[in-house]
This record gives structure tokens, C-alpha cells and sequence, in this order.
């Protein structure tokens, strides 16, 4: 598991930027926590760095919104804060939105639990203070090593205990 603190909206597109240029497809990404600590902020700031154009709206209403990156990569964002249970989850595309070529960012990811492949890397954003940030993040060991590298190259501070193993 990796530890960063976010210590502004700044930092936390830092962040996503990181991450943008070390994920590669096929990425199941999930994005915890409670509402306004920055899920929307960093998928979105992650988005626009592999090439997404025009408005990134968060998909809050539309449940999913698909977008592809300057090097052709299909980026997936869902938001599943307003899926309910039962019919609604299995009536839910779920095979339209993870693919090999794809890379995948889940808002609120718990209504998918069971019907969503496991997450190769699991975010978690906590409230620190008005404008800071906690982010954990779990991955396989390899993948979270080359994401503390590049965070550490682009000054955020990042810790890394065995606690958590991979996502
Ligand atoms: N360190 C931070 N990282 C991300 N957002 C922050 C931070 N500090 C303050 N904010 C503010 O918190 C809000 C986060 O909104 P949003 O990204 O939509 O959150 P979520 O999708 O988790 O509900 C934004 O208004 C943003 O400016
Ligand atoms: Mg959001």
C-alpha cells in the first residue's frame, strides 16, 4: 500500500497526472471516498492528461461516460453512486466498460462489487483538512513501485508499507 497526502487540488491533479502516464490498458481502476475528496478532480485531471478533449463531466446522472485518449486508448469513467441494487446491477452493461484496450476509473465502485472483475489498482481519498488530502493506494507490488518512483519524481511525498498486499 502507498500513503501520499494531497495537499491541495493542485497536488491531487499532480497526482493524477502520475498516475496517467504509468497505467497502462487493460487498468481496472477503482476511486473510494466520501463525497468532495477529490475522486471527480483526479479521474477527470487523469483523463485530460492522455489526451481527452472537451468538457469531462463528472457522470454522477449518466452512470458512465467513455472518452478516448490521444494515443487511442478508450478511457471508461463511471460514477455508481446512483445505481441502486438487484435488477439495476445486472441489467448494467458491465462488459461494455472493461476491455483489454481499455482503461477503467469506478466512482463509488461498491454497487459493482460482484459484478466487476477484481481492481488492479484501488484508490482511496480521505478528508484531511479544507484543502488536503489522504490517498491510499493499493496495487500489485510492481505496479505500486513504479507509481511511487514517478510520484517521487514529480515531489509528492510517498510512503510504501506491505500492509494491504496487492489490490
Ligand atoms: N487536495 C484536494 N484534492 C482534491 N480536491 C480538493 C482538494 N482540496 C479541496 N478540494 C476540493 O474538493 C472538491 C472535490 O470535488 P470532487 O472532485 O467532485 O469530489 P468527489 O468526486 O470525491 O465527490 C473540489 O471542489 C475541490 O476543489
Ligand atoms: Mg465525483
Amino acid at each position: 500500500m502507498l500513503t501520499l497526502t494531497l495537499m491541495s487540488p493542485a497536488a491531487t491533479r499532480r497526482f493524477a497526472r502520475v498516475l496517467a502516464g504509468v497505467l497502462e490498458p487493460p487498468c481496472l481502476v477503482t476511486v473510494e471516498g466520501e463525497l468532495g475528496t477529490g475522486k471527480t478532480t483526479l479521474v477527470r485531471e487523469l483523463l485530460r492528461a492522455r489526451g481527452v478533449r472537451g468538457p469531462v463531466t463528472s457522470p454522477s446522472f449518466t452512470l458512465a461516460q467513455s472518452y478516448v485518449g490521444s494515443d487511442g486508448v478508450v478511457l471508461h469513467h463511471l460514477d455508481l453512486y446512483r445505481l441502486g441494487s438487484g435488477a439495476d446491477v445486472d441489467l448494467f452493461a458491465w462488459e461494455d466498460y472493461v476491455a483489454d484496450d481499455a482503461l477503467t476509473f469506478v466512482e463509488w465502485p461498491q454497487a459493482g462489487r460482484r459484478a466487476l472483475p477484481r481492481a488492479d489498482v484501488r484508490l482511496m481519498l480521505r478528508h484531511r483538512s479544507l484543502r488536503s488530502r489522504d490517498a491510499e493506494v493499493r496495487a500489485a507490488e510492481p505496479l505500486e513501485k513504479r507509481i511511487a518512483t514517478a510520484a517521487r519524481s514529480q515531489s509528492l511525498a510517498v510512503e510504501r508499507s506491505e500492509v494491504g498486499g496487492p489490490a
